[in-house]
């Protein structure tokens, strides 16, 4: 078994009520749940944290270092401002695949350009919370325990 840690950034512990008619009225803790059920079905120990912090978020990601196998991260609007999560996602020397509910590419140019793809194994958005399970799944298939396509 592989430990992953899912992370989600700022107002996305508001999910279910944020604007569901972006966001969806999944809750946090339903993503949460289910990633931990997946994970367990394709060979991963799942860890979830979120944070509104970016210090925070940093700290969680250097924290992994040595301890997760894999991130995946949802750095919420962090992703287009933050050089700092970018350099901690280099630094952590763990993959981290990119997560968004929405298609962020289809948004405001603003959400376009993301600091986090560039250091990213890959970016998944636009497809709610079956994301975190596409995520999960590639996680599982680069450590070489999933189903290659
Ligand atoms: C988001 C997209 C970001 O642009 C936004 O700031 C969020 C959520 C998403 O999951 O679609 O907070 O990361």
């Amino acid at each position: 078994m592989h430990n992953i840690l899912v992370l989600n950034g700022p107002n996305l512990n508001l999910l279910g009520t944020r604007q569901p008619e972006v966001y969806g009225h999944t809750t946090l803790k339903m993503i949460q749940d289910l990633c931990v059920a997946h994970g367990q079905s394709v060979g991963l120990t799942v860890t979830c944290a979120q944070s509104n912090h970016e210090g925070v978020l940093i700290d969680a990601i250097h924290d992994a270092r040595g301890k997760q196998a894999g991130i995946v991260l949802n750095a919420g609007a962090f992703t287009h401002t933050s050089v700092a999560l970018m350099d901690a996602i280099s630094s952590a020397q763990v993959p981290a695949v990119e997560v968004h509910l929405s298609n962020i590419h289809a948004r405001e140019a603003f959400r376009h350009k993301s600091f986090i793809a560039p250091v990213a194994l890959g970016q998944i958005c636009g497809f709610g919370a079956q994301g975190y399970v596409m995520a999960l799944d590639a996680l599982a298939v680069h450590l070489g325990d999933g189903v290659a396509g």
